[in-house]
């Protein structure tokens, strides 16, 4: 393999090390712990397996953490209410309802109930219009994660051309948003994008979120370009991959991310990063 490896494990442990030693402080000097409350709606499974991941993170670096699991045909008035009872809650800094959700839910509607300053998956169109605005706010966690990784590998990134496939207003559209952010010049790819191999063979950095194991092929790749793989795909044998074909991509690739141990690690970093911000900042406005 000739790319360097972005190794989102490695990094996310950095930066949970990080906020472990800064909610440490903040307990020594008589601050609460950081409290995120997790809502989880039905059961699908890899949603189940990431809200555990995120509340272990949480204990395991001194975060208050309550779960919220609520049965797949709940109302939506119920889980509006519930996010109500959380907005007024002093001990909840952080507030996440895990996507998708079930069909009877308008995840719009729920992601706007959600206090801004408590929106700390960055999705409320405030902070997405902060965001877009350059201005300082809670930034959705995996394109936020995936700046970090990209700044902490020390990676110059301001006058590459950067393309992501994927236009998610989880990742593809925050992405793009931060590459702008980063002067990167950037251009979005989707389901009718005329020649994607056309547009990824100009790309410096590609960005996968197209939810296709093993889709982008290594002709389709600049030498040297940056990858990073937003994919988590389960295959027959149970084995996780990537939206990327990892060892031909790695061949050609200067840096790229594994899957798993890339971003996912860094988005769960990043949401502790935000909960923490969104105590910091709680904090100071109500002169703690
Ligand atoms: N589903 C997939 N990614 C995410 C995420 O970052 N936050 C939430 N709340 N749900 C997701």
């Amino acid at each position: 393999m000739a790319a360097r490896l972005l190794d989102g494990k490695a990094c996310a442990r950095q930066v949970q090390e990080d906020l472990a030693s800064a909610v440490r402080a903040r307990r020594e000097a008589g601050g609460r712990a950081p409290g995120l409350a997790v809502i989880l709606v039905g059961d699908n499974p890899a949603s189940s397996i990431y809200v555990r991941k995120k509340r272990q993170t949480c204990e395991a670096i001194g975060y208050l953490s309550t779960g919220h699991d609520l049965p797949a045909n709940v109302p939506q008035a119920e889980l509006l209410a519930l996010i109500e009872t959380l907005n007024a809650d002093a001990a909840v800094d952080g507030i996440l309802v895990q996507l998708p959700l079930p069909d009877q839910i308008d995840a719009q509607a729920v992601i706007n109930a959600i206090h801004p300053d408590k929106d700390v998956d960055g999705f409320h169109p405030v902070n997405m219009g902060r965001l877009a605005l350059k201005l300082p706010g809670l930034r959705p966690c995996t394109p936020h994660g995936i700046m970090t990784l990209l700044q902490r590998a020390e990676i110059p990134l301001a006058g590459l051309h950067a393309v992501i496939i994927g236009q998610s207003n989880i990742v593809g559209r925050p992405m793009a948003l931060e590459l702008l952010n980063a002067r990167c010049t950037v251009s979005i790819c989707h389901s009718r994008t005329q020649d994607l191999p056309a547009m990824l063979r100009q790309a410096d950095l590609v960005v996968a979120a197209v939810g296709k194991p093993r889709f982008v092929q290594a002709d389709w790749i600049k030498p040297g370009a940056i990858v990073i793989d937003v994919g988590i795909n389960r295959l027959n044998d149970g084995k996780l991959c990537g939206d990327v074909d990892f060892e031909p991509v790695a061949e050609k690739a200067a840096w790229i991310t594994p899957v798993p141990g890339g971003v996912g690690p860094m988005t769960v970093a990043t949401l502790l990063g935000n909960t923490l911000r969104a105590a910091e900042q709680r904090d100071s406005a109500i002169g703690g």
